[in-house]
C-alpha cells in the first residue's frame, strides 16, 4: 500500500476526446478511480519504454503506426524519416483506415538501437496516434 504522504498530486491538461476514451476504458476494466487508471497507464508506459531499451543486437522487426492523415506536414515527415532510414527499412505497407486515419506497417532489420531510435522518432511526431515496435533476434 502506498502511504498517503508518498503521493504527489499533479495537474494534467488533456484533449477532451483522449480523456473520454480513457474514462470509458477504465470504466470497462473496473478501476475504482481515474487516478488508479492513470497510475496503471504510467506504469505500462514505463514498462514499454524499458522494454524498448532492451532491444539490442541484430534484429528483424515490424513497426506498426497509426496516424492522422490530416495533420499538417505529417505525411511528408513520415516519408522523410523513412528515406533517411532506408538502410534499415525493407518495405512498408500503407493502409487507409478511414477518411483521416492511416496505418503503416514498416518492416525493419538492423541494430536494435537503430530500430528503437526510428520508432521513437515516429512516435514523437505530432498527429501520430500510436507506434509499436516488435522485433526478434536474428
Ligand atoms: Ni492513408
Amino acid at each position: 500500500m502506498v502511504n498517503e504522504s508518498d503521493l504527489s498530486r499533479i495537474g494534467v491538461s488533456l484533449p477532451e476526446n483522449l480523456l473520454s476514451k480513457f474514462d470509458s476504458i477504465i470504466n470497462k476494466r473496473g478501476y475504482s478511480s481515474r487516478s488508479e487508471g492513470i497510475r496503471d497507464a504510467i506504469r505500462s508506459y514505463i514498462t514499454y519504454y524499458e522494454w524498448m531499451n532492451d532491444v539490442e543486437g541484430q534484429r528483424q522487426g515490424v513497426i506498426t503506426m497509426v496516424y492522422d492523415h490530416d495533420q499538417r506536414g505529417l505525411l511528408e515527415a513520415v516519408t522523410e524519416i523513412q528515406h533517411e532510414n532506408r538502410d534499415i527499412i525493407q518495405s512498408s505497407i500503407h493502409s487507409h483506415l478511414t477518411d483521416d486515419r492511416c496505418m503503416e506497417v514498416v518492416m525493419v532489420r538492423g541494430e536494435g538501437a537503430q530500430l528503437r531510435t526510428l520508432a521513437e522518432h515516429l512516435m514523437a511526431l505530432k498527429g501520430v496516434e500510436s507506434v509499436k515496435l516488435t522485433t526478434i533476434k536474428i
